[in-house]
């Protein structure tokens, strides 16, 4: 099983193709899947400002079209000393494929941080309410 450095790894390495001329802020993702593949993605900005794609929606659209349904482990890295958690929209999607999962906050200089969904986005909206 990936572990948690290796989840980060991937996520930095995906940082690198970060397009964000407009924020400067570049951020990397990284999913791991129950059956053990990790899929990785940076955000993807635009000069229409709202079709901005965060990291951690690229990295879970780009497994969800590879086949992939469920997911145990999120990594997510910048370059801020204040670990940087997924907004909210990604909180919803990571949800609907990771439900609980571990999510890893870190940033280049080694800081790390853990927590799970269920800390991150207490009393979710999902199917079970309807
Ligand atoms: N961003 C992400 O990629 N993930 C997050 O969870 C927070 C925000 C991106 C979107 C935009 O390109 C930049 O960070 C500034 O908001």
């Amino acid at each position: 099983m990936t572990d948690r450095n290796a989840l980060v790894e991937a996520a930095r390495a995906a940082r690198e193709h970060a397009h964000a001329p407009y924020s400067h802020f570049r951020v990397g993702a990284a999913v791991r899947a129950k059956s053990g593949r990790v899929f990785s993605g940076c955000n993807i900005e635009n000069a229409s400002y709202g079709l901005t794609l965060c990291a951690e929606r690229v990295a879970v659209f780009k497994a969800l079209s590879e086949g992939e349904r469920d997911f145990d482990a999120v990594a997510v890295v910048t370059d801020s000393d204040t670990l940087t958690p997924p907004c909210g929209a990604c909180r919803q999607i990571l949800w609907e494929f990771c439900g609980d999962a571990e999510v890893i906050l870190a940033n280049l200089s080694g800081r790390i941080e853990v927590h799970r969904m269920s800390y991150l986005l207490p009393k979710p909206f999902d199917s079970s309410n309807f």
